[in-house]
């Protein structure tokens, strides 16, 4: 997690409307704290959103700077433990994305050699190092010192005072050269600037790069000089990008979904088609389908599997942190890894495993040229669009209407092109009965979300979009397990989602077992009772998107009327990039 942007330019910048402007657009990796400094030695940081330190500094210019929005992991979030971080001298300024795993170590032995620490965070010790190697070494030697001595993860900036110049390092956390008219940047990824330019060039582990008004050049860990390719990203989706008819991007984002889904079907039919052959080949080839994801993304996988076990094809998936500890990997197995950022730690750390033991790798990536694409054999665009708030929605869907489709492609039957009209009017006919449903349920401490086979994956989305969003503890479980334990806890008015897709009666009766205890249920359904309204027939894949959109709105409009900060909810990141 956490941001990092560095601009250095032929001219003068602004520190508020060039450096701030790109950093904001990577405030959903964090947002405890904010901070920048530049090559005069103006250093300001501060807890809070960067909009707020925005209005607190003044206006700057500069030729070289960088700067860094916090997602805290070592040190509390407090003003000192804010990037940028600086030696005892206060001449050389870093910031860092990632983990120093042997801080400690490394902290006593510069502060044997009297370097002064005044942070609790991991990622101090760096400008210490840099201050201490720099006595007796070049900035490269240096550098190369680092990568050997450091162990963890990490996406550095560094600059020192009174030389315009960047100095950046990567191992196992993203980090972009992004190529404009007259500037370069140096970015944690490429949505910092992609309004200003479509070029970039990618770190790879273990290099770096020394960045200079008017070129730069790229090293191996042995300093030896890298030839590396640009590449040009098509990505923005202009029209989605203003928030101003909306509250908040959540809602824009759920709003969306008709748009974002049809896009990627025009694009599964058109461009893409090629790579969907070549996957579903693959998956028709392969001993072993697994998948693997994180949080949002895994409950799609989870439909994956459900999808592709429905046509004869045998799957399964599991979380991405534990991937190695419960999931056998070998040359036959196929992994299908999906990622909306595509750069989810625990997601590339698993497939990077999986590659190892000769595994074939697929993704489903929203963030095009993201490390996980990078590292697959192939991989499909989901072509969401940026997704600003927290909460996955658009991203979410689009995962799942991608896999619908490379499964209609091997045989389950479902009607693919409906599916951005029938979101459109699961929005439209229901939005307002949401909203009273909220106004219902905001102040509930737990609600229960039950669902069986095709519904069971989206009863789990819905409990992590209402826990996380809307601050409710929420579970999303199988009707059939209920009455395992958990239904000791149905007390008279306690709110269960009963998600009944087709004509499941076994979910109809778990629905009533609850209601039987005085529990306050409340259905989704599209051929049985149902609180609100879903026009797909019988057991049609599609109900998976569609409770899950009721979902989506459900939470939003309880998180509306609590009052809660939506599109960036306490303790959380949208990009999780530690372990
Ligand atoms: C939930 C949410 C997270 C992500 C998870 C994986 O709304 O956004 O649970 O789904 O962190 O992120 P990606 O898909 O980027 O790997």
């Amino acid at each position: 997690m956490c941001g990092i942007v560095g601009i250095i330019n032929e001219g003068n910048i602004s520190v508020k409307n060039d450096l701030l402007k790109s950093l904001k657009r990577l405030e959903y990796r964090g947002y405890d704290s904010v901070g920048f400094a530049d090559v005069q030695g103006n250093v300001e940081k501060d807890i809070g959103e960067i909009s707020k330190f925005m209005d607190s500094i003044k206006d700057y210019k500069t030729s070289c700077a960088i700067s860094h929005t916090r997602w805290a992991t070592h040190g509390g979030v407090t003003k000192t433990n804010s990037h940028p971080h600086w030696n005892s001298k206060k001449n050389i300024f870093t910031v860092h994305n990632g983990i120093i795993e042997n801080y400690e170590e490394l902290k006593k032995e510069l502060i044997s050699k009297g370097h002064e620490f005044i942070t609790e965070t991991d990622s101090e010790i760096i400008s210490h190092f840099f201050d201490e190697e720099l006595k007796s070494k070049t900035m490269i030697e240096a550098i190369k010192s680092f990568i050997r001595r450091i162990k963890g993860t990490y996406a550095i900036l560094i600059i020192e005072k009174g030389k315009n110049r960047i100095y950046a390092i990567k191992k196992d956390s993203p980090l972009v050269l992004g190529l404009a008219k007259d500037r370069f940047y140096l970015a944690s990824d490429i949505y910092a600037f992609s309004d200003n330019t479509n070029k970039a060039i990618f770190f790879e582990d273990e290099e770096f790069a020394i960045v200079d008004p008017d070129r730069y050049s790229f090293y191996d860990l042995n300093g030896n000089e890298l030839k590396k390719s640009i590449y040009e990203f098509t990505w923005a989706i202009t029209q989605e990008e203003s928030v101003k008819d909306y509250p908040h991007y959540m809602i824009k984002e759920i709003h969306e979904q008709p748009i974002s889904s049809q896009r990627l079907l025009n694009s599964l039919d058109g461009e893409q088609h090629e790579k969907v052959a070549k996957i579903a080949n693959l998956i028709k080839n392969s001993k072993r389908v697994v998948f693997t994801a994180a949080g949002s993304s895994y409950y799609a996988s989870l439909l994956g599997v459900y999808f592709l076990n429905r046509i004869g094809i045998n799957a399964h998936t599991l979380i991405a942190s534990e991937f190695q500890n419960f999931m056998l990997v070998d040359k036959d197995t196929l992994l299908i890894a999906i990622s909306q950022s595509g750069e989810t730690m625990d997601v590339v750390t698993a497939t990077k495993w999986a590659r190892e033991r000769g595994a074939k790798i697929v993704s489903l990536v929203n963030v095009p040229h993201s490390t996980l694409q990078r590292i697959s054999d192939i991989s499909l665009e989901i072509h969401a669009g940026p997704e600003i708030s927290v909460a996955a929605t658009k991203t979410f869907t689009n995962q799942v209407v991608a896999l619908l489709y490379l499964s209609y492609i091997l045989g389950f039957s479902i009607n693919m092109k409906t599916i951005p009209e029938k979101i459109d009017y699961v929005i439209n006919e229901n939005e307002e009965s949401i909203k009273h449903l909220a106004n219902e349920l905001y102040d509930k401490k737990d609600i229960y979300i039950i669902g069986r086979g095709l519904s069971y994956p989206p009863s789990r989305e819905m409990a992590l979009k209402l826990k996380e969003i809307s601050y409710i503890h929420a579970e999303g479980m199988m009707g059939g397990e209920l009455k395992h334990g958990t239904i000791a806890l149905i007390e008279p008015g306690t709110p269960v989602i009963a998600l009944i897709p087709g004509k499941d009666f076994d979910m109809h009766s778990n629905a009533k077992e609850v209601e039987a205890r005085g529990a306050r249920v409340i259905k989704i359904a599209n051929m049985m009772e149902s609180d609100f309204k879903i026009d797909v027939t019988i057991n049609d894949g599609k109900f998976a998107i569609l409770s899950v959109v009721i979902g989506q709105l459900l939470t939003y409009y309880i998180a509306r009327k609590k009052g809660l900060p939506i599109d960036k909810p306490r303790n959380l990141a949208k990009s999780v990039t530690v372990k």
